[in-house]
């Protein structure tokens, strides 16, 4: 059960900020219809981009710093992991991706089972 103080809350809906893979630890096992998720890319690798015009970084945050492909892997599957726990048997997971990540990634590697 979740214990600690909500971001937000009101009597149908409820926001928790914290860190996911204490989050969903927390939650009642096979409770959740549905789940959206858009987790991080890891494509912050101190490159340069082009935005209205301008030179900036690509990098975001600490928590979206460049991983090897096999970090990526290791770091979704954990919480995908997580999720189905708290997944009812016939509930859904959405995930926002961008597969050309997974198609045509810097080592080559082509579609990865995740
Ligand atoms: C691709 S961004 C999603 C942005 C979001 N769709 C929005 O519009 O604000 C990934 C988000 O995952 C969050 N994040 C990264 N690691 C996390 C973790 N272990 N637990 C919870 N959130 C995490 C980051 O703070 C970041 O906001």
């Amino acid at each position: 059960m979740y214990l600690k103080k909500y971001y937000f809350e009101e009597e149908k809906f409820k926001l928790i900020n914290n860190d996911t893979f204490y989050v969903l630890k927390k939650l009642e096992e096979k409770s959740f219809d549905m789940i959206f998720a858009d987790p991080p890319y890891f494509l912050s690798d101190n490159g340069i981009t082009c935005r209205c015009g301008k030179m900036v970084s690509v990098n975001k945050g600490k928590w979206d710093k460049y991983l090897s492909v096999e970090d990526k892997h290791r770091f979704n599957r954990r919480w995908i992991h997580e999720c189905y726990k708290v997944l009812k048997d016939n509930g859904t997971i959405w995930i926002s991706r961008n597969i050309t990540q997974y198609i045509f990634n810097r080592n080559g590697i082509r579609r990865r089972r995740i």
